[in-house]
């Protein structure tokens, strides 16, 4: 399959990434199937792409026309066959857990032809084994995006074992097409900015543990020390403790190294339900829990 066949995307989940990558790819003129298990969960990714697109409209970057345009090319399901209709290429961006995953893709595959592209935007999972429970290994690629996706520019393109290089050169093209700047990188735990990035984010929980600075200072230290527009604590519960910590667990798991191990602090508030903004608590209190 060339690029220019693809006309149609569906986007499997519509959380803060799924909506993300559905909004990202009618911006770029696909038209675009969302599913997700519920009436609820479809509405809400929706509503998650609505408000910061009104904003725009509020500070007159966008007219209220343009933002009904973007939405009116993305459909909403539940049926995942429905959703998967006429579609050229699926992103999936359903909870990272590998059993769910896999069972997913086993359902998929079952689902839709042959030439259909699979690509999981997965944050550090095995592209390799997930491709293994398809008869497709070779159109099955990863393409992780970066929160909020319509927004950052970055896609990383992972190249699973069995990944063809005509499936590696669709994903980079694919990532052109949706305005993004893609790098090609292999299979390995984290890839490249989370192996990076998650264990800089666990290491400001030590300090905080430690007490060598306050969360606001640690912040402030990291934003005016290295130009980062978001402090760590910030980007923690930005992102969502839960999902640095599932990062972690991959790292420490993958590599059987000490320098990957969790913070305790970072554990402690996952287990408290203490998840970030999207639960209106993380390291810093957003009012809603
Ligand atoms: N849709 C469309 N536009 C959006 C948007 C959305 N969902 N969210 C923000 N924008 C736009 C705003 O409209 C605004 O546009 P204009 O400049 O044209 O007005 C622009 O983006 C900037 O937004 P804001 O003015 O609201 O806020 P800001 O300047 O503080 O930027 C930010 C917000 C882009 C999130 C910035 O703080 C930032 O870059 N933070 C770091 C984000 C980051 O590191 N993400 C990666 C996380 S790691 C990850 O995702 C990987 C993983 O697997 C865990």
């Amino acid at each position: 399959m060339q690029v220019e066949d693809v006309q149609r995307v569906c986007v499997l989940g519509a959380g803060t990434m799924g909506a993300g990558i559905a909004q990202t790819c009618s911006v770029a003129g696909f038209s675009v199937a969302m599913r997700d298990l519920t009436e609820e969960f479809v509405e809400g990714g929706f509503q998650r792409m609505r408000d910061p697109l009104e904003k725009r409209v509020a500070r007159g970057k966008m007219t209220q026309e343009e933002v009904e345009a973007i939405l009116g090319r993305i459909e909403g399901f539940t049926s995942l066959e429905e959703a998967l209709k006429g579609a050229d290429v699926v992103i999936e961006a359903v909870f990272e857990e590998m059993g769910i995953k896999k069972e997913l893709y086993g359902e998929l595959d079952r689902l839709t032809p042959d030439e259909v592209i699979f690509a999981s935007n997965t944050s550090s999972l095995s592209i390799t084994e997930m491709a293994a429970v398809t008869g497709r290994s070779d159109r099955f690629v990863g393409m992780h995006f970066f929160n909020p996706a319509p927004v950052m520019k970055l896609v990383e393109v992972i190249r699973g074992s069995e990944t063809s290089d005509e499936t590696v050169q669709l994903a980079m093209e694919l990532s052109r097409k949706l305005g993004k700047e893609p790098v090609e990188v292999k299979e390995s735990a984290g890839f490249v900015v989370n192996r990076l990035l998650v264990p800089m984010l666990n290491e400001a929980f030590n300090l905080l543990l430690e007490n060598v600075a306050s969360p606001e200072d640690i912040d402030k230290a990291m934003k005016l020390g290295t130009n980062m527009p978001m402090g760590p604590f910030e980007l923690a519960d930005f992102t969502g403790l839960d999902v640095g910590l599932a990062v972690m667990e991959v790292l420490h798991r993958e590599s059987g190294d000490p320098k990957f191990r969790p913070s305790p602090l970072l554990r402690q508030l996952v287990r408290a339900g203490r998840l970030g903004r999207k639960t209106g608590r993380g390291v810093y209190d957003y009012g809603g829990g």
